[in-house]
């Protein structure tokens, strides 16, 4: 996430106030908002970093990388910063009010939101393409016996997961791939559509800023890629401070007899 949008951040913040269902968590966002700055500073610079390690040592050893320097690279888990954790409490809340038997969270680096969906699944799989990410994920989940994390990258997942969740939740992970051309991002789409039991449940939220900046324009494509896939059907969408989340239907109309 760049720093050029920290200005739209702040004119964002009251329009985005008033459009808050009383069913989510309340996010003192006044409050929050100059303590969380140094958050997404730090988001800025690892993004920045990674970016320049894909190019050097490609993917996977960035995101290895990132991880072995600093056990939370995106200060997710910091108690410093309010933003991420009131965050997947805004994004489980987002899901149907009805328990799931699968859940799948991909590239779930720390494993934080897939914790949090354990209240809300039989069973959590969170799967990231980090190694490191997964020991630490592993690690911080101990205690939740229904919550397991595996390596494994989203290009490239195995066909014995096909059919076997009734929710895949992606979060700010797709922004990542790359190239981001529309050929990889159809192709992930329909792979993702795959992962779905019938009539299935995905769960896509990336980073959002209120106005064109480049960040927001990257989630904008991701959200219109998944909107354009016959598979999916668009369960509802809610723009709030400082994100995007999209909920999809898999389409039971298109699944074989
Ligand atoms: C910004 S973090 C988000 C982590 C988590 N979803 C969350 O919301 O806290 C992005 C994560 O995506 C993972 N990732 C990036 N590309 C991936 C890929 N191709 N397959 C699986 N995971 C990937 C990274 O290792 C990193 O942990």
């Amino acid at each position: 996430m760049s720093v050029t949008v920290l200005p739209s951040i702040v004119t964002g913040v009251g329009r985005f106030m008033s459009r808050r269902k009383s069913t989510e968590p309340r996010l003192p966002w006044l409050a929050m908002l100059p303590l969380d700055i140094g958050l997404f500073l730090k988001s800025a610079r690892t993004d920045a970093k990674i970016a320049r390690a894909k190019r050097r040592d490609g993917t996977t050893a960035a995101f290895e990388t990132a991880y072995r320097e600093s056990e939370d690279p995106w200060a997710s888990a910091s108690p410093r910063y309010r933003y991420q954790g009131l965050k997947y409490d805004r994004l489980v809340a987002l899901l149907p009010r009805k328990r799931f038997a699968n859940a799948l969270d991909l590239g779930c680096g720390l494993g934080l939101l897939s914790q949090k969906l354990t209240n809300r699944a039989e069973r959590v799989l969170g799967i990231d393409i980090a190694p490191a990410a997964i020991e630490h994920a592993r690690r911080r989940g101990a205690a939740f016996d229904n919550l397991a994390f595996e390596p494994g990258d989203i290009l490239n997942l195995p066909s014995s997961l096909d059919g076997k969740f009734d929710l895949v939740v992606v979060a700010d992970v797709l922004y990542y791939l790359s190239p981001l051309d529309e050929g990889i991002l159809h192709a992930v789409v329909r792979r993702i559509a795959d992962l779905l039991t019938p009539g299935g449940t995905c769960l896509l939220a990336n980073h959002f800023f209120f106005a064109a900046d480049p960040d927001s324009k990257v989630s904008r494509k991701i959200h219109r890629a998944f909107k354009a896939c016959p598979r999916f059907t668009v369960t509802s969408e809610h723009r709030r401070a400082f994100f995007l989340a999209t909920l999809f239907s898999e389409r039971p109309s298109l699944l074989p007899a």
